[in-house]
This record gives structure tokens, C-alpha cells and sequence, in this order.
């Protein structure tokens, strides 16, 4: 990464976290951050990197270009900044969900090297998981840099089909939320019990957060980690069975075939301007 610029556009919860991962493996000038908000401008200054209100300067000196804003706003802020682009031509990195590489750089001006990477919130505590693809214009030097830009956030995997991005948006990119949705039903679930609400909710975070360890260290072995826990006759093969038995598996099948449609819908709906 010697010799290689990088320009964020958005300083919002993942264009800070990635300009804080950077800043300590990379020089601070190397690195430039553009945000219509003076707060968010200066948490990146506080980092020793360069902010900007303007777009302009962060597109002009950008090997790598990072954007990192809302998909809504994506069309209006490429239609603002392809003159500066087609002049530089960086690689494009996107983080915006569901929006296809073809639209990105159709509203840059078409040509372009264009990487769709789908981090997820735990990015922010530098422990997430990010699906990456890239264009036929992406070089092999450009993947390495997007990989690890991306990496100092993140494990990195590469899709090679881009419809899967919305498969992975569904599984990794929403997927934090499901889990959150998991501790509440938990404590939710012990108030009813009988157990005091912050306690429970202690309980059920410390659980989530050792099971999420374990099964960090061994990721194709949820089967053999749950069957290890459930005795025969036990209390957790009670609770897993009446899970089973109301149809677990096929709602969170459902739920992730609805996540994955919304993030084509978006990007249908996005994409179609
Ligand atoms: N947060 C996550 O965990 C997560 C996970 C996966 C993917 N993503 C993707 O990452 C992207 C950013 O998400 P986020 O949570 O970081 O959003 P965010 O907190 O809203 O940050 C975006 C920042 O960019 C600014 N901005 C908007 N338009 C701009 C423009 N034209 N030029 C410069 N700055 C502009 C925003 O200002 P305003 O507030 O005034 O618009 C805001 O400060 C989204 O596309 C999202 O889908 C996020």
C-alpha cells in the first residue's frame, strides 16, 4: 500500500471506521476523507488525516476511492464527481447495499474498476465480515488493495457471481441484527420466567458473545457445537426440539430470502435512474 492514496467520501459510521483502521497502518497523508459535516471532519482530523467538505480534493488525489454514503444519495453524488473520476480513474470501492457495479459506473462515465464490498456493523469494532466482488476491470494489484482496506475491518471473502452480493447482504450484512433479535427474545423470554430484566439481559449477552467466540474459531462446526451442549434428555435438547418443532429452520429461511429480495428491489429500484 507504499505509494498508494486513498480517498473516503462519507465519514458516517463506516467511512470512520475505515479511516481509523487505516490510519494505523498506512501514513495519514496517504489518506483523505471528505463529509459535509464539520463534527464527523474532525473525528477524522483528530486522526491526523485530512477532511474535507468538498468532494473535489479527496477524488483528485485517490488511488483507491472509497464511497461510502447512503444508496440513496449514491447516483447524485457519482453524477457530482465523474468528471473528476474519469480524469484520475481509480479503483471505485462501493459500499452501498444493493447498488449493481454496472449502475456505479454508468453514472461515473462508464470504463471504470468498480469493487461492491458488504461489510457488516461489526466493521465499527474492527471484527466484521465483508463480501467482496469486483468487474472485469479490476486488476490483481487492485483487489489486494481493496482486500485490505476492507481488512482492516474485516474478514475478506470474494463472490465471483455479483447476484450474490445480495445472498451475502441477506446473510453477513443484515445478519448482526438477527442475532440482536435473538438477545432480545432471550431476555425477553427470562423476564417471563421470572428473572430481573438487567440480569437476563446480562445472561443473554454473555451467552451470545461466548457462542459467537466459539464458534469464530471452528465456522463449519455450529452442528457439532450445538450437539455437544444437548444432552440426551437434557434441558437444552427440550428447548432446541420445541424450536425445531415451531419451525425455526424455515423462518430464518424466509427471513433471509426477504432480505435478499429487498436488497435486489433496491437495487432495481436505485440502479433504475
Ligand atoms: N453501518 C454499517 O454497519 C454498514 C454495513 C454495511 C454497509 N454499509 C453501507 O455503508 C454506507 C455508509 O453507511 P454508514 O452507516 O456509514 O452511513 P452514515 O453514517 O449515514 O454516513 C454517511 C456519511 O456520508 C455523508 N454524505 C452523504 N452524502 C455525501 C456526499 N455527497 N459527499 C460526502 N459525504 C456525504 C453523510 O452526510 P448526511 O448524513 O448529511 O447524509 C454521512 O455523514 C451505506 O451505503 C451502507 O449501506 C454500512
Amino acid at each position: 500500500m507504499q505509494n498508494f492514496s486513498i480517498g473516503i467520501i462519507g465519514a458516517g459510521n463506516m467511512g470512520l471506521a475505515l479511516a481509523s483502521g487505516l490510519a494505523s497502518r498506512m501514513a495519514p497523508e496517504q489518506i483523505a476523507v471528505s463529509d459535509p459535516h464539520p463534527d464527523k471532519r474532525q473525528r477524522i482530523r483528530d486522526l491526523g488525516i485530512s477532511a474535507y467538505a468538498d468532494n473535489g480534493p479527496v477524488v483528485a488525489r485517490a488511488d483507491l476511492l472509497v464511497l461510502a454514503i447512503k444508496p440513496q444519495g449514491l447516483r447524485e453524488l457519482c453524477a457530482a464527481i465523474a468528471h473528476e473520476v474519469q480524469s484520475r480513474r481509480p479503483l471505485v470501492v462501493s459500499v452501498a447495499a444493493g447498488i449493481r457495479g454496472t449502475d456505479i459506473d454508468r453514472w461515473l462515465g462508464g470504463g471504470l474498476a468498480i469493487v461492491r464490498a458488504m461489510p457488516n456493523t461489526p466493521a465499527l469494532i474492527n471484527a466484521g465480515i465483508s463480501a467482496l466482488w469486483a468487474n472485469d476491470k479490476v486488476s490483481a494489484r487492485q483487489r489486494e488493495a481493496a482486500a485490505t482496506v476492507l481488512g482492516v475491518v474485516s474478514e475478506v471473502f470474494w463472490l465471483t457471481d455479483e447476484a450474490l452480493m445480495d445472498a451475502a447482504t441477506a446473510i453477513s450484512g443484515s445478519g448482526p441484527a438477527y442475532f440482536f433479535l435473538m438477545v432480545e427474545a432471550l431476555t425477553a423470554a427470562g423476564v417471563t420466567l421470572g428473572l430481573p430484566r438487567d440480569l437476563c439481559a446480562a445472561l443473554a449477552a454473555g451467552t451470545a458473545a461466548g457462542a459467537g467466540r466459539m464458534i469464530h474459531d471452528h465456522p463449519e462446526e455450529a452442528a457439532a457445537l450445538r450437539a455437544r451442549v444437548t444432552s440426551p434428555g437434557g434441558t437444552t435438547e427440550r428447548a432446541i426440539k420445541s424450536l425445531l418443532g415451531d419451525g425455526f429452520m424455515e423462518m430464518v429461511g424466509r427471513a433471509a430470502q426477504a432480505a435478499r429480495d429487498r436488497s435486489r428491489e433496491l437495487g432495481e429500484q436505485l440502479g433504475a435512474a
